[in-house]
């Protein structure tokens, strides 16, 4: 189902993050016009309402569904009501962009995907990680294999949660958020690191809650090995415990001729480049805004009918290894993603 742009969008959710997507928005008025913001703290979306224009204002997403003229949602909510809202927008023949991670859990994914199906509505995830400027120069020197055959990853992400949000906020509960920190901010590394390296097919982990995230009923560390399909090896740490970090976002990559690494900026030491031989070059990588791109990205494939890079059924793949992660610490055991699959 294409259209004509401008594409009238509907914000669902007004909070943090939905302000980097208004922001693009607006850069893209070529592409989207916003006609609608809900939030159920009304001065919220009045305040995204005023910003895009003078759109119309919701507190409640179904009356916006069915009253607000739009051909798409853009939902930055809890992850809780991700899939319950992104169905309804399907059902309602709204084509969707959904915040990461897709869903609480990868039944509700799958039924996110089957809704969109059925419906005839592009469903896309907003996986910003794989929109960055940065990482889309990673992916063409590992396919140029500028570092030669890769080896193996180290990832990291390291946050304190207790430090960056209010007590009590939704990001510290399972049931609103899915778990901890693995499928709040581990998943943009897997998500990352099933484009830049291939699927990932077993994982074993571990998980603790330390004490510095009260009230927090889930895993605020965790430590994934991720195996992949081409026997490249993986660690993944997803860290909501981290008082402080050397790097925020650890990156190093490991190649038969080369590293990647990422600590002060993206470095190279390859032995296949003269200029990159027996050392760290820093690359020289415009940055540009990953939420302006994965905007860009939803809106042309709108009108051009086709199926984003990160489409809903493309993140039931990434789904699928947040799961195995979470069932592998419980069960103390290595899983297949294919037992994940049978499931
Ligand atoms: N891509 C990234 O880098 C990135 C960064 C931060 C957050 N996120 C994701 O964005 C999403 C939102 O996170 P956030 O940090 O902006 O959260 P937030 O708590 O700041 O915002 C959520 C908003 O949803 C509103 N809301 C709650 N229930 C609602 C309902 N039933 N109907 C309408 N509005 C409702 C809240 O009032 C709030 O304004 C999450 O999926 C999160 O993981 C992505």
């Amino acid at each position: 189902m294409s259209m004509e742009a401008p594409i009238k969008l509907g914000l669902i959710g007004c909070g943090g993050i939905a302000r980097a997507h208004l922001n693009a928005c607006l850069q893209l008025s070529h592409l989207f016009c916003i006609v609608a913001c809900c939030d159920v703290r009304k001065e919220m979306a009045e305040k995204f309402a005023q910003s895009a224009g003078g759109a119309s204002v919701f507190t409640d997403y179904r009356e916006m569904l069915s009253h607000a003229e739009i051909d798409a949602v853009d939902i930055t909510l809890p992850h809780h009501l991700h899939a319950e809202v992104a169905i309804a927008a399907a059902e309602a023949g709204k084509h969707v962009l959904v915040e990461k991670p897709m869903a609480n859990n990868l039944a509700e994914a799958k039924s996110m995907v089957d809704a969109a199906d059925k419906h005839g509505v592009t469903l896309m995830v907003a996986q910003s990680q794989r929109y960055m400027a940065e990482h889309r120069e990673i992916k063409r020197l590992l396919e140029e294999k500028t570092i030669g055959q890769v080896l193996y990853v180290r990832a990291s992400v390291d946050q304190h949660l207790a430090s960056i949000r209010p007590p009590n906020d939704w990001l510290f509960k399972r049931s609103l958020a899915g778990g901890g920190s693995v499928i709040s901010i581990g998943v943009h590394k897997i998500d990352l690191l099933r484009w830049l390296i291939g699927e990932i097919v077993a994982v074993f982990a571990v998980e603790r809650q330390s004490p510095i995230n009260p009230g927090m009923d889930c895993e605020d560390i965790s430590v994934a090995i991720l195996e992949f399909e081409k026997g490249v090896v993986a660690d993944l740490a997803s860290l909501y415990a981290a008082k402080a970090s050397p790097w925020g976002e650890l990156m190093a990559i490991y190649g038969t001729e080369g590293v990647i690494h990422n600590i002060g900026g993206w470095h190279i030491n390859s032995d296949k480049v003269s200029e990159w031989k027996g050392k760290f070059v820093k690359l020289e990588i415009q940055h540009e805004d990953p939420f302006r791109n994965e905007l860009e990205h939803f809106g042309n494939c709108l009108l051009n009918g086709r199926e984003p890079l990160t489409s809903g059924r493309d993140n039931l793949k990434t789904m699928a290894v947040v799961e195995a992660i979470y069932r592998s610490a419980k069960e103390q055991t290595r899983l297949s993603l294919s037992e994940i699959w049978a499931t």
